[in-house]
């Protein structure tokens, strides 16, 4: 093993330009090298690419990525290329041509890695292939689509174990970021894992702030965006819907507004996704507007802010959803819009029940535990843990100290610099917005904004027009007249102040 570990070293000091891997890399990569097969349960973000693609260098074998997401097999064999490793998919959107000769590079020996989807291995061609051509490594990636316990079932990925058979005692990665315990019993099971290594780590999410606002209307959301979207530091931001007509309120709102939209959903055309997704990928200043259709897996490494236009189909969608921001590292947002009728909505939108021999996850309660998540007073990572990961949390309950619920907190604590600092910040500007604001009307400051309605707007820090409504001590006069400016002031010298 101590053999082993030394190579996996030596090969990321060699990939990984100075970056050193995380522990659950080192776990992963070590019991895949010698031939255990491993369930790895690790936060969006937290490179789990990475755990087949060392290997796939290492052992120099074939290995095979089943997929649930064209865009998502394109974007990791594009980023395992970068890596050197020899990589194509293998999917509809792909040419004739180009099929052939990703089979006989697979045939020849000469592809690292074939990413292609659960439906594909049904494609019996390719099984015969892969017969005759067993990969040196199967990688189930968002492995949670093989169980009715999550939200994001696929019939597909449930006939994998027929595939698996074909392959002997070749290695297998389960790999995903939001697997509570029944799922991960479920893909365990399912898949017929042999005495598997399970890798389980929490959310941390030291760079995220959660937060949750409710909202009156549609109009109130809507706003809510743009103010966040014309924030200095909030670009590029992923908008997340239900429906399709969300997403067409929501482009149609911002486009209006001058800004950036990138809309994404199952109703366009694949060349047209494929075409949103990559224009986005570059993109800096965009808002990409989609349904969950995106959510899974995409690595852009620069999101700034993820908002969700209202309540969640579940807690896996949310998890996926928020997983697309700040994979750099660097600070970033995540805001869900709420109200007790998105219940309504997903109630609507449940589907019948799956005929699978056994109670699928009702989605009327998983849009509950969605709304229980959007209302509750503890911390929002804490309460996220508690879902997913119960045996951990039970022995660490650890809070992040960012989401809105922790602030709130400190805030009644009165003791935390960061938030005095926030107060201050917000305070001096909007003293700074009424000097400007009452030279350019030709009225007495105190006739706009008095000093003690700065005070309270500076404790209080309202981001939306609702909240500025239901403010004690603000004279109507105030939000009906001022209310979009003062709120965009507020937004953006909170932004300037993370904590
Ligand atoms: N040890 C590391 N240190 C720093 N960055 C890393 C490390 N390992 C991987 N990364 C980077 O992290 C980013 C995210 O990796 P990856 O796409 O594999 O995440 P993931 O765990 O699959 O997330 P998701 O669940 O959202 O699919 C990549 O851009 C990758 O280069
Ligand atoms: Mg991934
Ligand atoms: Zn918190």
């Amino acid at each position: 093993m101590n053999e082993i570990n030394a190579k996996i070293e030596a090969m990321a000091q060699s990939i990984m330009a100075g970056r050193s891997l995380f522990d659950h890399q080192r776990q992963a990569c070590a019991a895949l090298l010698s031939g255990r097969n491993v369930l790895l349960v690790a936060p969006m973000g937290s490179g789990k690419s990475l755990c087949y693609q060392l290997p796939a260098h290492l052992s120099k074998k074939p290995t095979l990525v089943v997929s649930p997401l064209i865009a998502l097999m394109d974007d990791q064999a594009e980023k395992s290329r970068t890596l050197g490793l020899c990589s194509a998919s293998l999917h509809s959107g792909i040419n004739a041509a180009k099929q052939w000769w990703t089979i006989s590079s697979w045939m020849a020996g000469k592809l690292r890695i074939l990413y292609t989807s659960p439906e594909r291995l049904n494609d019996e061609r390719l099984r015969k292939c892969l017969r005759e051509r067993h990969p040196g490594l199967v990688v189930i990636d968002e492995a949670h689509c093989i169980s009715t316990w999550g939200s994001r079932f696929r019939p597909a990925y449930r006939s994998l174990s027929e595939v698996l058979k074909d392959f002997g005692k070749t290695p297998i990665l389960a790999m995903t970021a939001s697997a509570k315990p029944a799922v991960q019993a479920d893909i365990v099971q399912t898949l017929n894992l042999h005495d598997p290594l399970s890798v389980i780590v929490p959310f941390t999410f030291a760079n995220l702030s959660l937060s949750a606002a409710l909202t009156r209307s549609v109009d109130d959301r809507l706003e809510f965006i743009r103010n966040l979207a014309v924030c200095e530091d909030r670009l590029p931001m992923v908008v997340f819907c239900v429906t399709k007509k969300q997403c067409d309120w929501v482009s149609s709102y911002l486009s209006q507004n001058r800004l950036r939209v990138i809309t994404y959903h199952a109703g366009m055309t694949m060349s047209d996704r494929s075409n949103a997704s990559a224009v986005f990928q570059q993109a800096t200043r965009s808002i990409l507007v989609a349904t969950s259709a995106y959510e899974m897996g995409v690595d852009k490494s620069n999101i700034r802010t993820v908002v969700h236009f209202g309540l969640p189909s579940s807690l896996e969608s949310y998890a996926q959803g928020i997983g697309r921001a700040g994979r750099d590292g660097t600070d970033a947002k995540a805001v869900l819009l709420y109200s007790e009728q998105d219940l309504d909505v997903l109630d609507a939108m449940a589907g019948p029940e799956l005929d699978e021999g056994r109670l699928p996850c009702s989605k009327t309660s998983a849009a509950k535990e969605g709304y229980d998540f959007a209302t509750t007073k503890t911390c929002r990572l804490s309460f996220l843990n508690a879902y997913f990961f119960p045996a951990t949390h039970q022995r660490i309950r650890s809070v992040c100290g960012n989401c809105d619920n922790c602030h709130s907190c400190q805030r009644l604590a009165g003791s935390n610099p960061t938030q005095d600092l926030m107060f201050t910040a917000v305070a001096a500007a909007l003293k700074n917005w009424r000097r400007t604001a009452s030279r350019n009307l030709q009225q007495a400051a105190f006739r706009l904004l008095t000093d003690q309605e700065i005070l309270r707007l500076s404790t209080a820090r309202p981001q939306i027009a609702h909240d500025l409504d239901q403010l004690a001590g603000i004279r109507r006069s105030v939000s009906k007249n001022y209310g979009r400016e003062i709120l965009e002031v507020i937004r953006k010298n909170m932004g300037h102040h993370p904590t």
